[in-house]
């Protein structure tokens, strides 16, 4: 299936006919990889460009490569990479163009992907720059919310956390916003709110959103997503240290009722572990559908799906 894209930078680039393609052609990779994979990418090599760390991205990503029968050449930290000499983003994507058939890179600097397309010769994925995007996530969120709820038009999604610097959220909620009759509760602290970008965004579509700092007043929509607070992100620690505890979500929080919850992961103590066995947390099968989207985005790239 077509899509309206050659490089993802940003969840803004998908329409809803691309996100509605990914979902459809994720449940088929499903299937694929519940059969023990296949042999699709046979002749493809994946570029892995990891530039700050990473677990569930990574991994999945190189873990479809593997069931999709191709294979991945990989560079890890810039302190092991010519870019520690000096090599700017351009300069190392076209060079990685030129060994690999796909490439997809996270980096610390917003804007990073931006710079990488301006060489890329084979398709680009954005997986993280900085605060920026992490559209790949933004995709396995929507699928998740389409496995776990049945639907994706009439969400009344809550987004908890630290929602000025999750670019897992920024993505997902571009994307959510795509389907009709969606709400959003954004629950923050002051200092961590959503930013201009995306509420602008809702503002042009007409989706409506509130904004509060208390928990309490986002328990009752479909789906609670809980973020981390972004240690990594601030230049003042202290303000860090303040701000790190401002939301624990607990099984009495979600027990016995009907809202799915999600994270992006990794947590560290937003979710507190009693809620993991309740049937409605939901975050490691997210973790799980990565591998699913990310099969059908490699799939759908590289023109073979
Ligand atoms: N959700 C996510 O991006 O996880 P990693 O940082 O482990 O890749």
């Amino acid at each position: 299936m077509p899509l309206s894209f050659q490089h993802l930078t940003s969840t803004k680039q998908l329409s809803r006919e691309d996100m509605d393609a990914i979902l459809k052609v994720s449940l088929e990779m499903e299937k694929v990889r519940d059969a023990g994979g296949s042999d699709l990418l046979g002749d493809k090599v994946l570029a892995s460009l990891f530039y700050e760390p990473s677990t569930r991205t990574r991994l999945s990503f190189e873990s479809v490569m593997h069931r999709l029968g191709g294979s991945v050449v990989t560079a890890e930290g810039i302190q092991f990479s010519s870019m520690y000499k000096g090599e700017t983003i351009q300069d190392t994507i076209s060079m990685a163009s030129q060994y690999a058939d796909i490439i997809v890179m996270r980096h610390p600097e917003q804007g990073s992907a931006d710079k990488a397309v301006e060489t890329a010769t084979v398709p680009f994925i954005n997986a993280g720059d900085g605060p920026g995007q992490h559209p790949t996530q933004g995709i396995l969120d929507i699928v998740t919310i389409y496995k776990e709820r049945g639907t994706l038009d009439g969400i009344n999604m809550t987004i908890v956390g630290d929602l000025k610097y999750g670019r897992t959220l920024h993505s997902m909620s571009f994307l959510l916003g795509l389907y009709s009759d969606v709400t959003f509760t954004l629950v923050s602290p002051d200092e961590l709110k959503m930013p201009k970008k995306v509420t602008s965004y809702f503002d042009e579509r007409g989706i409506k959103y509130t904004e509060t700092d208390k928990l309490e007043d986002g328990l009752e929509g479909d789906v609670i997503y809980m973020t981390r607070i972004q240690q990594e992100r601030f230049a003042d620690k202290s303000q860090y240290e303040k701000l790190k505890d401002s939301y624990i979500l607990e099984a009495k929080h979600v027990k016995d009722k009907d809202i799915t919850v999600m994270h992006p992961l990794p947590r560290v103590n937003e979710i507190s572990t009693d809620v993991d066995a309740l049937p409605n947390a939901a975050y490691f099968r997210q973790a799980n559908n990565g591998v699913i989207a990310r099969m059908a985005l490699l799939a759908m790239m590289l023109g073979k799906a």
